[in-house]
């Protein structure tokens, strides 16, 4: 046993390499996964909510597009290979996490558009056309606010952030706190109790 959290910076679980498979928007993912990271043996089920329901973006997407939270990269891995012409931010704390999305994004093809970072990392010139993020809930409702006031208002004037939640680990209460910041939050869709959150300014 060690006392590792999947947001540890450097987790001393074994890394134990799996291979998780997947399929979003008629494509299919075969990526490496490891012990020390999150869902870490399968696709997380809200992360597959999110990638099902929100709309990924157009093969003309341009710009940057931000991973928030990366773990073994599946969002990021989706927005590469569904945006060819964007860049995609992969950004997270766990260093184990960093080096599989690396991984994953050269599995995909993706090694030359996708820039894995710490958060502190990220040049702060960088401004995002879309954020998206399966939050790290665990971290507390403190770190996660600190998290998202960090990361959203990098968004450009007219970006989107899509996020999805488990209601039943505070969904409806991180759509109503979003609101009370003063961005504009839509329940874009509901299903298997997780909801999936449209955040613009
Ligand atoms: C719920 S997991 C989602 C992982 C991955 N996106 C997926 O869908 O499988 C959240 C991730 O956020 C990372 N994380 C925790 N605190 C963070 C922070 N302050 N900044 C960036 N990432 C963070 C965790 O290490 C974890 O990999």
């Amino acid at each position: 046993m060690t006392g590792d959290h999947y947001f540890t910076a450097e987790p001393a679980t074994a890394a134990h390499p799996r291979e998780v498979e997947f399929a979003v928007a008629g494509r299919d993912y075969t990526l490496t996964s490891s012990g020390g990271v999150f869902s870490a043996a399968r696709l997380d089920p809200g992360t597959a909510v999110l990638l099902r329901k929100a709309e990924l973006p157009p093969a003309d997407t341009a710009g940057a597009l931000l991973d928030l939270g990366c773990g073994f990269g599946p969002i990021t891995c989706v927005l590469a290979a569904s945006a060819p012409s964007a860049t995609v931010w992969a950004v997270d704390v766990n260093e184990r996490a960093r080096e599989l999305t690396a991984a994953n994004a050269a599995r995909v093809g993706a090694a030359d558009r996708v820039r894995v970072a710490a958060p502190d990392d990220v040049p702060a010139d960088v401004t995002f056309a879309q954020l998206w993020s399966n939050p790290p809930i665990r971290v507390g409702k403190d770190e996660l606010h600190r998290m998202l006031l960090r990361w959203l208002p990098r968004l450009a004037p007219d970006g989107v952030a899509w996020l999805v939640v488990a209601r039943h680990l505070g969904g409806d209460s991180l759509h109503r706190w979003l609101a009370d910041q003063g961005w504009q939050v839509e329940r874009h869709a509901s299903q298997k109790g997780y909801r999936v959150l449209r955040v613009t300014r």
